[in-house]
């Protein structure tokens, strides 16, 4: 049987092997992990990767500050102001009630954009702020809906990260979003070492290992490698 499914490449090193080739296009997937597991570093690859195949990227940020993260990203050999300057990437420095907006007004400045400048990756980094606006769950769970028919309707590939509780046991439990694809990232001390680790928790219509790989971040970015995390 032929994979029909499209599929866009992840920029990702090592994880389109272990995806089928990429993530499904339109695709909506939620990258967990707590404070400096690499969540921004796998985002904004996503998006680099994107801009080098001709696909612009948008980047919604409630915490990152621009000018640290280019600096930092710039570490890595991704230009970003390049990139928005030559409106491949935009970068919205948005709050939470904004994005709240977003969905009130059905699409905003936000869709303007994407529609004008043809955008074809979306991130949001980090989903997690934008959860606490909401006081119970079923509110959450319809505007994380809302949100995602909007993502739907404009076309995008989307990465939305989230920052986890606890690094060691990362469950689906504290993830209020229906998405497409989960993917956790781990940052545990072993044996007095930090160690990174990968796992896909799920990813629909997709073959994926139920391994967790250890990755570096290289001097090319995030770099998964087949050695497989034990502890
Ligand atoms: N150029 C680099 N080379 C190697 N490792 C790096 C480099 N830049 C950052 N790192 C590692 O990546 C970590 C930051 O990754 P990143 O910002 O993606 O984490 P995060 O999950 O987004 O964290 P937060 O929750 O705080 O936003 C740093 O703490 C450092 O360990
Ligand atoms: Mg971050």
């Amino acid at each position: 049987m032929t994979n029909k499914i499209d599929r866009i490449y992840s920029g990702i090193i090592g994880l389109d092997a272990l995806t089928q080739g990429g993530f499904k296009k339109k695709s909506i997937n939620l990258v967990v992990g707590g404070a400096g597991s690499g969540k921004t570093i796998l985002a904004i690859q996503f998006l680099v990767e994107g801009i080098k195949r001709g696909e612009p990227g948008i980047y919604i940020t409630f915490e990152e500050k621009k000018e640290k993260l280019y600096e930092d990203m710039a570490l890595f050999g991704w230009d970003l102001a390049k990139y928005e300057k030559e409106n491949k990437l935009f970068f919205l420095e948005y709050t939470p009630e904004q994005v709240k907006n977003v969905l009130v007004e059905g699409g905003g400045e936000i869709e303007t954009i994407i529609e004008n400048k043809k955008v074809k990756r979306l991130v949001i980094d980090s989903i997690s702020s934008f959860a606490l606006l909401y006081e119970d769950e079923l509110t959450k769970k319809e505007a994380s809906l809302e949100l995602f028919k909007l993502i739907d309707k404009w076309n995008c590939t989307a990465i939305l990260t989230s920052q986890a509780q606890g690094t060691d046991d990362l469950t689906t439990a504290e993830l209020g979003f229906e998405v497409d694809g989960i993917m956790l990232l781990y940052y545990l001390k072993l044996l007095g070492k930090r160690t990174r680790g990968f796992e896909i928790l799920k990813m629909r219509g997709t073959k994926h290992p139920l391994t967790t790989y250890v990755f570096d971040i290289t001097k090319k970015g995030m770099t998964i490698t087949n050695k497989i995390l034990k502890k």
